[in-house]
């Protein structure tokens, strides 16, 4: 028994005690009340611990960050002086940025892969904005691609917005069913077919134009086209006398017929009115010419272009479509066919009041071959501002453009001129040793240049101005139905 405890049970036992034992028992109260005091106060100092320790083990990171190569991972927040800049500045300083897109105004196309938000394009906004000086484009890629895909999604979405479709060159037939569903017309020219286009339609006139310019302007465009009828049929460019001999019997013919027709202009280039013939000798002149345009009246593509129009162009529907698979094979057929059919539908669209139109040229590498096609080609890209005309070019390589004629040729610079004209610039899968010349024809990066040989069904690289995006195109399955190739494409030659 220890002394306080004694001590204790003695006041309990006595009832009386004396000051001395008191005064023990108080001190030895006093101490127990101390010690309690300390152990209770210890069993709270290590309750604390515990629970420190605990709390401790709980925390992933420790609050100042961690050291070393795990440095600046830390929960508190990281403060650094804030910095402006422009998005130019920062492509150099933090090069992972994504481009921010056209914005959302427009025809959706798909998917942009760098950033994964929709990208959409609409040609005509991007002209308002001034993000672009011409609302041309080309789309080059490998046969399969996705190519005509892309053209028919971007088209058919538009006529939602109110514009116009008119499809100049279709050497496959593809375009059809479309033009069809939406509600639109295919022509289809052939042998046999019973559409046929008279190319010396004076075409729709515009609002505001006087007689003499009217008058003016059709001889211009007869003149012209003719002109290059005949140098494709011929395959070399017109002397001067053979040019007055084709002006006489075109003057002769207009002014001798309500509706002139091509089977008159070469019967008066046989056969000159006296009137007309200064020198007795224009039919000598006019004969080669002659002999060439015959076979537009007589020859293997008669019944095609020698007569009135029996289809007429209706500017209210909303699509349009020259479907020219049934000369396809015949490439002479085709670029003559191609040259009439292209002057008809300028003709007709040659109307600053028309609206927005797509005008799509589908294989056109198949055109490029044609100085004269070309000629007409890069006129009508310079007029398209002017007319509200967007056109489309769709190849198959860059190099298409490259062999156009000789180097330093007259037609090798209207095709880089309608590269130049053509600030949209979309790059499908490209066979590897197409990848110098494109990318040097294109200005592409090494990193988009070892991109293009990886691209799949859809993808393309589309270059605007000098931004460029990576692009998945995306069709909605009723579209992919409408937009299948898959069969024609396995026989298709380049
Ligand atoms: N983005 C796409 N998604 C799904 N199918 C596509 C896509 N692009 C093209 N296709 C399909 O692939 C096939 C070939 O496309 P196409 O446009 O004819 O190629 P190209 O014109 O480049 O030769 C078509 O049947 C088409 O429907
Ligand atoms: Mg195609």
């Amino acid at each position: 028994m220890s002394r306080e405890q004694r001590v204790h049970t003695a006041t309990l036992t006595t009832g009386h005690e004396p000051g001395s034992v008191r005064r023990a028992r108080r001190r030895a109260a006093a101490t127990v009340l101390a010690r309690a005091r300390q152990d209770g106060l210890q069993a709270a100092q290590e309750r604390l611990a515990a629970d420190r320790a605990e709390s401790r083990d709980l925390q992933f990171l420790p609050r100042s960050g961690d050291h070393g190569p795990a440095a600046l991972r830390t929960p508190i927040r990281f403060r650094v002086p804030k910095h402006q800049d422009t998005s130019a500045i920062w492509g150099a300083a933090y090069p992972f940025l994504a481009e921010g897109g056209l914005g959302a105004d427009g025809v959706f196309v798909g998917r942009d892969l760098h950033s994964g938000s929709s990208f959409v394009y609409d040609p005509w906004v991007l002209y308002q904005r001034g993000l672009v000086t011409a609302p041309n484009m080309v789309v080059a890629g490998i046969v399969g691609a996705g190519k005509s895909a892309l053209a028919k999604a971007l088209y058919t979405r538009s006529l939602a917005f109110g514009r116009r479709v008119y499809i100049a060159c279709d050497p496959k037939g593809e375009h059809t069913p479309i033009a069809e569903a939406v509600g639109g017309k295919a022509i289809a020219l052939g042998p046999g077919m019973p559409a046929r286009l008279n190319p010396l339609d004076e075409g729709h006139r515009p609002s505001g134009t006087d007689d003499a310019t009217w008058h003016a302007q059709v001889t211009a465009r007869r003149r012209t086209l003719v002109g290059a009828l005949t140098e494709t049929m011929l395959d070399r460019p017109l002397h001067p006398v053979e040019h007055t001999a084709l002006d006489v019997a075109l003057d002769t013919t207009v002014r001798t017929s309500d509706v002139p027709i091509l089977p008159r202009v070469v019967h008066h280039l046989l056969a000159p009115e006296r009137a007309d013939d200064v020198d007795g000798r224009l039919a000598e002149d006019g004969r080669h010419v002659a002999h060439a345009l015959r076979r537009l009246v007589r020859g293997d593509l008669a019944g095609l272009f020698d007569g009135p129009s029996t289809v007429r162009f209706d500017p209210s529907l909303p699509m349009l479509s020259l479907d020219l698979s049934r000369v396809a094979e015949n490439n002479n057929a085709l670029s003559v066919l191609m040259t009439c059919a292209s002057a008809w539908l300028e003709a007709a669209l040659a109307d600053p009041d028309g609206g927005q139109r797509w005008v799509i040229y589908d294989e056109a590498w198949r055109l490029m071959a044609h100085p004269a096609l070309l000629r007409r080609m890069d006129a009508h890209w310079r007029l398209a501002r002017h007319y509200g005309i967007a056109n489309m070019l769709v190849f198959h390589r860059m190099s298409d453009l490259d062999n156009v004629g000789d180097a330093g040729s007259a037609q090798r610079s209207l095709a880089a001129s309608l590269l130049a004209n053509a600030e949209t610039r979309v790059i499908y899968r490209q066979e590897a040793d197409q990848l110098g010349a494109t990318a040097q024809t294109l200005g592409l990066t090494g990193t988009e240049t070892t991109l293009l040989p990886t691209l799949g069904l859809g993808q393309g690289l589309w270059r605007i101005r000098n931004r460029s995006f990576l692009v998945q195109a995306q069709l909605h399955p009723d579209e992919a139905r409408l937009f299948e190739t898959g069969t024609r494409a396995s026989g298709e030659t380049q």
